[in-house]
């Protein structure tokens, strides 16, 4: 869809920024751990991605929200953790089926644990708006990465409800482990994805 005719906005924004912004909207897509390779973002680097997750709207400014990042010395812990969180849902799991998920801790070059930090509770503002927030920092962080040319996954599972895995990322009461976010290289090329048609998603009052 090309929006050629439309008016700019107040500000007079230049057509190559509004093709910059909507190409990388468009162009990111889900890439599973598995497919990222090295090299992952520099430590620096990946302090600059973590600003534009900064960015993202906070209500009241709570912050509600904080990432865990795996160095590479953590990636054993993790494993044992997703091997503990395997027993924790079934003690009669095989051992390839551990090992499976032991494995899990060592895909990625970079892995982030998005945290949402749904206390103290704030009569203003809802566990909802919080956990906007942090979408639209991970959003923020991901449109980032891929325009410093890397690729992002989201993942989730049932090892982030486990004791033993949320004992190893350090979290507290009130704190709710939403998903990692994986970041690195893939070789991977999709074709662009088939999106929802917006006016399969809004209605006009
Ligand atoms: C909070 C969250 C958790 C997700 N967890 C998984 C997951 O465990 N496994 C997976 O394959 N994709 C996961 N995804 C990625 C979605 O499958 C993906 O975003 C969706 O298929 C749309 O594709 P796109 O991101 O390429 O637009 C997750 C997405 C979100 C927002």
């Amino acid at each position: 869809m090309t929006h050629a005719k439309d008016a700019p906005g107040a500000t007079g924004v230049s057509q190559d920024l509004i093709e910059l912004a909507e190409n990388l909207i468009q162009t990111r897509q889900h890439i599973g751990p598995k497919h990222l390779t090295e090299p992952g973002p520099s430590r620096d680097l990946l302090l600059r991605l973590l600003e534009a997750a900064a960015a993202a709207p906070d209500h009241a400014q709570l912050r509600p929200w904080r990432f865990v990042a795996f160095g590479e010395q953590s990636r054993d812990k993790l494993a044992a953790a997703f091997a503990d969180a395997l027993l924790e849902r079934d003690a009669t799991a095989l051992p390839e089926q551990l090992e499976d998920a032991r494995q899990k801790a060592y895909r990625s070059p970079t892995l982030l644990l998005a945290v949402a930090r749904l206390a103290p509770h704030n009569p203003d503002v809802a566990d909802a708006e919080k956990l906007i927030s942090l979408g639209c920092a991970v959003q923020n962080l991901m449109l980032s990465a891929l325009a410093h040319g890397f690729a992002t996954g989201l993942t989730s599972g049932k090892a982030l409800t486990s004791q033993a895995f949320r004992q190893v990322c350090g979290l507290a009461e009130g704190e709710l482990a939403v998903c990692f976010v994986s970041i690195g290289t893939t070789r991977k090329s999709r074709p662009r994805k088939i999106r929802p048609a917006p006016l399969d998603f809004v209605s006009w009052l």
